[in-house]
């Protein structure tokens, strides 16, 4: 694992959407596993100012989403789908069919993460899966847990994940829907690459447990471990309980490798 540690969070998404735009100058036919939440807004607004001055086409790109929620429309403001409208693929010129959903309104919810998985393989695979973190260590929706799904799945979602969501869904929980469909472990650690991204002193501890703790399911971030490509960007907050030997500095972030 590569950890890099930025001043800022906005350092941080800089330098990842550098990366992103350099991925797509040397591969127009990108296929980006995409996340949501909280952590990657700075990162997708340095692709949209990046996009607006001309550094990058997006034509030719699929990217795949981690996840969705179950029985919202694409259309309602809390899906994800919304989000990333909102915030990236209105701003860029990606094909809406190149963009792809797990979709949570499916009759047969099974047949649709099939479905998703056999477009993945399609599309030649994921070549760059971006995450973000749960404080409980999930990737995707893919909560601890004694075993985990490996392929895309139903998933039922914990309180503590419906909460971290209620801002998306005007601050009511009661709003927040109770299940979701989420790539799987295997779907996410087949990404050719893998950035996952994580801000803020709240996700200290797991950052540090993800890092160096134990592979367990219980951390479903700890599998990354056994992913030959993963890089780990993280700001001074986020890092804070990383242990410091082994950081060097260099340039584009202290460098920890491990
Ligand atoms: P956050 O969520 O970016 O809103 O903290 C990350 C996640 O739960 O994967």
């Amino acid at each position: 694992m590569k950890i890099r540690i930025f001043r800022t969070e906005e350092q941080l998404a800089d330098a990842l959407a550098r990366c992103v735009v350099q991925h797509l100058q040397e591969q127009p036919k990108l296929v980006l596993g995409l996340p949501t939440g909280r952590t990657p807004l700075p990162l997708y607004r340095a692709l949209v100012a990046r996009h607006a001055k001309g550094e990058s086409d997006y034509s030719n790109v699929d990217t795949f989403n981690l996840d969705e929620f179950v029985g919202i429309a694409p259309s309602h403001p809390g899906s994800y789908r919304s989000y990333m409208s909102e915030h990236l693929f209105r701003h860029v010129n990606v094909s809406r069919r190149r963009t792809h959903f797990l979709d949570g309104q499916a009759k047969d919810l099974d047949a649709e993460c099939a479905r998703f998985e056999d477009r993945i393989l399609r599309a030649g695979g994921i070549d760059l899966q971006i995450l973000g973190i749960g404080e409980n260590g999930h990737i995707g929706f893919n909560e601890p847990a004694a075993e985990l799904s490996p392929w895309s799945h139903l998933v039922k979602l914990t309180l503590a994940s419906r909460r971290a969501n209620a801002g998306f869904f005007g601050g009511k929980l009661t709003d927040v829907p109770k299940e979701a469909l989420s790539m799987g472990m295997s779907t996410i650690m087949h990404a050719r690459s893998i950035v996952l991204m994580a801000t803020g002193k709240r996700k200290a501890e797991i950052i540090a447990k993800t890092v160096s703790g134990a592979i367990t399911t219980r951390i479903p971030a700890s599998l990354l471990q056994l992913h030959s490509k993963v890089e780990i960007l993280l700001d001074e907050d986020a890092a804070s309980k990383l242990r410091s030997e082994g950081v060097v500095t260099s340039r584009g972030g202290r460098v920890h490798e491990r």
